[in-house]
This record gives C-alpha cells, sequence and structure tokens, in this order.
C-alpha cells in the first residue's frame, strides 16, 4: 500500500501540504477562472498562460505576417516530428520514436492495422470489455474495413492476459482505465502478450502527462493517446503515436497520406513510407491546435514527472479520505483502487444518482464529470490543483448531499456533454 493515511487531516496539514508542494508555483501558470474547482483535468486539461501567448503569436505573427511561408519559417511543416520528440521523454520513448498527429481513435486504428500487419497470420485483436468505447468501437470497425480478416474479440474485464492465445495478433488496453483510474502494469502484460507472440498496443491518455510511464522498459510495441487531458493541448489537441524503434523498417500505416510519403514535395505517383514512425503522419497538420500542445509541453517539460505523479496521489489520497470522513452514510462508494500505487490521477465515486448529484456539483463551482452508468469522476491534475480545493470540494459535495439539493429535478436533465 503506497497511499498516504490522510484519515486525520486536519486545516493545518492541509495547510501544510500547499505550502510544501514543490508544484505549487506552477498554478500560476494556469488560467482558472474564479470560484471554479477545476477537477475535470483528466478530461480537457486547463489553459495556461504560455499556451495562449503561443496561439496568439501564431496567429498575429506567423499566420499573419508569414502566410504561407510560415510553413517553413515557423517550422510548421516539421509540427508532427517536433512536438512528437517532446511528447516522447514523458512516456519513456526516444524522440524519434514518436509523432503527433490525427486524433486517438485515428491513431488507434493506425495502429492496429500495423501491428496485425507485422504479425500476420495472427488475425485476433484483443480488447477488454469496459474498456473506453473507441478502443473496443475503433478494433470493431478495422474488423469491418478488413472483411472480417482480422476479428475483433472483446474478453472479460481482467481477463486481457488469459485470454491471449495463438491467434491473437495484437492487444490493445488503457494504461490507466477512463472510468474506474485502475492502472494496468504494462510491463507484465506486454511481456505476457509478447510469450504469446501477440504485440501490445496501449492507450496512454490517462497516464501520460500524469504517471511515469516508460515504453522502453516495458517493451511496448504501440501507444497512442490524448493531448487534451493531462498534457494540456486544448480542446482537441492532436494525438501523439508510438511506434517502438525495432518495428521501423518493416511497419506499414494503413492510412497512406501524402505527408507520410518519404518525400512529400516530390509529388510522386505513388507512395513511399516516410522514414520510421514519421510514415504514421497522414495529412496536413492543424497548427493552432499544435501550437497550444507544443507549448504546454515546453511547461510539462521542465518538470519533474516523479513529483507530478507523487502529487496526483496525495491529492487522490486526500480526496478519498475526506470524502470517507465526511459524506459517509449518502449511498457514495469508492469505484477507483484504494491504493494509490494501482491508480491514476482521478478518483470515481458511484451512486445510483449520480448524474443530478454532479450536476449541482458544477453549478456550485466544482466541475467533475459523469461517466454512465453511475459514475462520478474526478480528476487531481497535479500541475494546477491546491490541496485546499479538494478539502472545499469535498465541503460543497457534503452540503449537496445532506441538504438534498442535488434532488432538484433541472440536475436530473442529461446534457448532450456528460
Ligand atoms: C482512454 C481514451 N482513449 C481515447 C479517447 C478518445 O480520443 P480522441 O477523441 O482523440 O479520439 C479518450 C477520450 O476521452 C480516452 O479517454
Amino acid at each position: 500500500m503506497s497511499s498516504v493515511d490522510f484519515t486525520a487531516a486536519d486545516d493545518a496539514t492541509i495547510a501544510a501540504l500547499d505550502r510544501d508542494d514543490p508544484l505549487r508555483a506552477v498554478r500560476d501558470q494556469f488560467e482558472i477562472p474564479e470560484g471554479i474547482i477545476y477537477l475535470d483535468g483528466n478530461s480537457l486539461g486547463a489553459l495556461a498562460r504560455p499556451v495562449a501567448e503561443r496561439v496568439g503569436a501564431v496567429l498575429t505573427r506567423e499566420w499573419g505576417r508569414d502566410l504561407i511561408g510560415a510553413w517553413v519559417s515557423a517550422g510548421w511543416i516539421d509540427m508532427p516530428r517536433r512536438v512528437g520528440a517532446k511528447v516522447a521523454p514523458l512516456i519513456g520513448a526516444a524522440p524519434d520514436e514518436v509523432v503527433v498527429a490525427d486524433s486517438t481513435s485515428v491513431n488507434l486504428f493506425k495502429c492496429i492495422l500495423a501491428a496485425a500487419d507485422l504479425n500476420r497470420p495472427r488475425s485476433v485483436i484483443l480488447t477488454e470489455r469496459g474498456e473506453f468505447p473507441t478502443d473496443v468501437y475503433v478494433a470493431e470497425g478495422v474488423e469491418q474495413a478488413t472483411d472480417g480478416r482480422l476479428r475483433h474479440r472483446p474478453c472479460a474485464p481482467g481477463a486481457l492476459a488469459a485470454s491471449i492465445d495463438a491467434d491473437t495478433a495484437a492487444v490493445v488496453l488503457s494504461h490507466v482505465h477512463y472510468r474506474s483510474a485502475q492502472l494496468r502494469d504494462m510491463r507484465a502484460l506486454t511481456a505476457t502478450a509478447h510469450a504469446a507472440g501477440a504485440l501490445a498496443i496501449w492507450d496512454l491518455s490517462h497516464s501520460a502527462g500524469a504517471l511515469r510511464v516508460d515504453l522502453a522498459a516495458a517493451a511496448a510495441d504501440f501507444a497512442v493517446g490524448c493531448g487534451y487531458k493531462y498534457l494540456n493541448g486544448g480542446p482537441g489537441a492532436p494525438a501523439f503515436l508510438f511506434a517502438a524503434r525495432r518495428h521501423h523498417a518493416a511497419m506499414r500505416s494503413p492510412l497512406t497520406g501524402w505527408l507520410g510519403h518519404a518525400a512529400p514535395f516530390g509529388f510522386e505517383d505513388s507512395y513511399r513510407p516516410a522514414e520510421g514512425v514519421g510514415r504514421f503522419i497522414c495529412g496536413t497538420p492543424g497548427v493552432l491546435g499544435m501550437s497550444a500542445l507544443e507549448a504546454s509541453l515546453d511547461l510539462l517539460g521542465g518538470l519533474d514527472i516523479a513529483a507530478i505523479e507523487r502529487k496526483g496521489r496525495r491529492l487522490g489520497d486526500l480526496f478519498i479520505a475526506l470524502v470517507e470522513r465526511r459524506c459517509a452514510g449518502f449511498g457514495l462508494t469508492l469505484a477507483s483502487p484504494r491504493d494509490a500505487a494501482e491508480r491514476g490521477c482521478h478518483v470515481a465515486l458511484r451512486h445510483p444518482q449520480g448524474y443530478p448529484i454532479m450536476r449541482a456539483l458544477i453549478e456550485r463551482g466544482v466541475i467533475g464529470d459523469f461517466r454512465e452508468p453511475d459514475a462520478l469522476r474526478f480528476g487531481f491534475a497535479p500541475l494546477y490543483l491546491r490541496y485546499r480545493e479538494v478539502q472545499a470540494a469535498v465541503d460543497i459535495l457534503h452540503d449537496i448531499l445532506s441538504s438534498g439539493r442535488w434532488r432538484q429535478p433541472r440536475y436530473a436533465e442529461r446534457q448532450s456533454v456528460t
């Protein structure tokens, strides 16, 4: 058990945690609106000031002044590789093993087909039921797109290792589960996959930028992840894609766009793949989104990821301890691992009326989110959250539960984004 015991935490303990927080000053780099306790950085990271400045400069100085020349003068054309190289140290990859392009879903499609192609004649893509939907849907789409040459086989939650067999071409799994925050043993699962002849594709959306991730140590084959969660790249930020160097010579991208060509400005009649992971670039990068992500990575790159991980876990430990002390008897149950070493950077609580409770919290300025059927998710982004905000959020949760305010009918009306 590597959790910190906060069962007796009082105001002085919490004040000391903030005072001694090595990341305390990083908060000042972020725009957090007054009166908001932002517990949703696991879904959409907050805006950092250097990001706003960089995007402003791209608009006015680069696009506005240099126009098309900025593809070269501002290095826009190099962004997928350059920004990828800045993601690399956060995930235990070499700079030439990562590109930033497209969305996580699209990158997953590329990785699944590339992995299965490397592992012919094996034909099964193994996922776990209950994973983030896109991971499962994309595997289903791969089956359709290949007219069943590749087959998607979802197994029961937790049964991935035991379900790998001689047909398994690749397994797809999230490093941290999007709902429960359960952290998977990447090294052990990858080793199990390899021992059975399968390749391992990891979705790092809920760990990159929040936890120490070491793809090299795990000998992972491929990985993908979001740019807009703990990487704080902004809404719809481009995603990243990792391919281990040992696969570079033989791997093929199924999306053979012109910017993944060996010589995009040769305008040749037929496709030739770019060197290495660059072949997973497909079309023109969205420069504004890339710029936002790059500025955010520049900020993150100067910080100690071990300190980030430690703080995220402590924030989660404090939240669990305070909820169990202050909100007992209201029907909440912990849906995340209690042991911080097995948890990502968010905590899920279950309640049969989770949706209206979350709506009531949001109205009071405590922003978390809700995941069907009954999970209230609270994200503890270590860069900009204070311990005393965790305490204040639990006080508000207690108030909403004890007053029954969440029962007001308007809180039950579902919004399009939950
Ligand atoms: C684990 C996981 N994978 C993938 C995605 C989706 O990524 P994208 O919208 O970039 O395709 C999400 C989004 O929340 C996610 O949580």
